[in-house]
């Protein structure tokens, strides 16, 4: 089975891994709209890039409530020691069944975002985490076809990204995100 696709721009790979040690232009963190640290991936980034990424990130703007940035969007900061040039914080929705349409449009949205700014920045490459499957429980199997979607559709357009990354924590999620690929390339397969 394939872990790759090619789009007209630029190529979609699935690795298994840890995003921290990704050495690519750019890495996407799942994180809150206070960009202040938190578990899962955003935990792991902020340890692997060191006390400079939380400064940088304290130092944006944020509302009353310390928000520095809405569900669905993203800020960009540099790196700190990781491997990365740029962080692009991005701020994935809370599943929640009821209102699971707007999950979805927000799950679609905030890649989409993640990916423009990437290419504002000129990045050619870019790893994102699979955004809202963990603490903010978005089901895996409906955020995939999402997510690589997303990228699918940045790579149709001229832009400076070449490749899309997405890293899996864990080989059942590396199977999930391989049906959603391989759905993704069609019955002719790429
Ligand atoms: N590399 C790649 N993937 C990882 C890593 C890692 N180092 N660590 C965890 N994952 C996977 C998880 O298995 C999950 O599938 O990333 C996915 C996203 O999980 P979370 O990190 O929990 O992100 P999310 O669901 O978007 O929740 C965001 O969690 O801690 C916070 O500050 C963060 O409040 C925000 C929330």
């Amino acid at each position: 089975m394939s872990d790759s696709l090619q789009a007209k721009h630029g190529r979609i790979e699935l690795v298994l891994g840890n995003i921290v040690e990704q050495a690519v232009d750019a890495i996407v963190n799942a994180a809150n709209t206070k960009l202040a640290g938190g578990g899962g991936v955003d935990g792991a980034i902020h340890r692997a890039a060191g006390p400079k990424l939380l400064e940088e990130c304290l130092r944006l703007p944020a509302d009353e409530e310390g928000r520095r940035c809405p569900t669905g969007d993203v800020r960009v900061t540099g790196a700190g020691n990781l491997p990365a040039r740029y962080v692009i914080h991005a701020v994935g929705p809370v599943y929640n069944e009821r209102y699971a349409d707007k999950a979805r449009r927000q799950l679609r949205e905030v890649h989409e975002r993640a990916l423009a700014a990437a290419a504002a920045k000129g990045c050619r490459s870019v790893a994102f985490p699979a955004i809202s499957t963990g603490a903010y429980r978005f089901p895996l199997g409906e955020a995939a076809p999402i997510a690589l979607a997303a990228a699918q559709e940045h790579l149709r357009q001229a832009t400076s990204v070449q490749l899309v990354r997405f890293v899996l924590f864990s080989p059942p999620q590396l199977e999930v995100f391989r049906a959603a690929l391989k759905a993704l390339a069609g019955p002719e397969g790429v």
